[in-house]
């Protein structure tokens, strides 16, 4: 397959690119950084777009098989529309190039997820306050961008991830239209199950989750894991 990859610049991103062309694919590495992306392969081109500028949409999907969008932007106060938009733009551009296969991440929290499996008691108390305090204009802004999606016409599939986290390799991670969810979501893993389910029909027109339950860090290691990765 030929595959575009938006948000390849990113820690999902970066994972999802090389899955694919070890996986045999040809990849298109979407970033508005393209002198800046750390991978090179000979299946992998690199492009430099923006996700709000229609504009530079078009060219990169040209000959794709299908998308996978790992998009993201950090916490903010401030009105977040980047998923949104990007997910609007990135629908028009797909239905002006024919293209139909879409798999997006999105997020577990930005729907209440009761039943999660085996949740740490920090997390219990402080995934309420996130969601109604600095994470709430993110996720406000995911549901938006699910809905679009789900009205695309496209044969799309949103993959829902919990709190990510880095491990060198795969696990043995749940996924699909599973209930109740983990807490906690490998980059990898999220990358390998994207990887798995853009080339096939199971997933289309559904929305699905992605657990890590092995090597899983407590709340507290995954905070500071993520705000290093932050700074760095
Ligand atoms: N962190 C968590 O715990 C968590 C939990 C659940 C779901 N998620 C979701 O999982 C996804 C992946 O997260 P991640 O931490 O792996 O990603 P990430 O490292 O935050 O990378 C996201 C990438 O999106 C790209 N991007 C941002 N704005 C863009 C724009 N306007 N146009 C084009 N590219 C743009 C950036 O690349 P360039 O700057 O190079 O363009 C960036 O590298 C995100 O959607 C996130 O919301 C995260």
């Amino acid at each position: 397959m030929h595959i575009v990859i938006f948000g390849a610049n990113g820690g999902t991103g970066r994972l999802l690119c090389r899955l694919a062309v070890d996986a045999g694919h040809t990849a298109v590495a979407v970033t508005r950084h393209p002198n800046d992306f750390p991978l090179a392969h000979e299946r992998l081109t690199v492009a430099g777009a923006d996700v709000r500028d229609p504009s530079s949409l078009v060219e990169v999907l040209g000959g794709a098989d299908a998308v996978l969008s790992a998009l993201g932007v950090p916490f903010s106060p401030r009105r977040i529309d980047t998923y949104s938009v990007g997910a609007a733009n990135i629908v028009a551009a797909m239905r002006e190039t024919a293209v139909r296969r879409l798999v997006v991440v999105s997020s577990t929290g930005a729907y209440p997820y009761p039943g999660r499996i085996d949740p740490p008691v920090s997390l219990r108390f402080i995934e309420p306050v996130v969601t109604r305090t600095i994470g709430k204009s993110t996720y406000d802004d995911q549901r938006r961008m699910e809905n679009i999606i789900r009205s695309s016409g496209l044969d799309w599939t949103i993959v829902r991830p919990s709190g990510l986290f880095d491990l060198p390799e795969p696990t043995k991670y749940i996924a699909g239209e599973v209930d109740p969810v983990g807490s906690y979501t490998a980059r990898i893993d999220l990358a390998d199950y994207m990887r798995t389910i853009v080339g096939g029909p199971d997933t289309v027109g559904k929305t699905v989750v992605v657990s890590t339950i092995q090597n899983t860090p407590s709340m507290w290691q995954m905070i500071r894991r993520e705000a290093f990765r932050s700074a760095s």
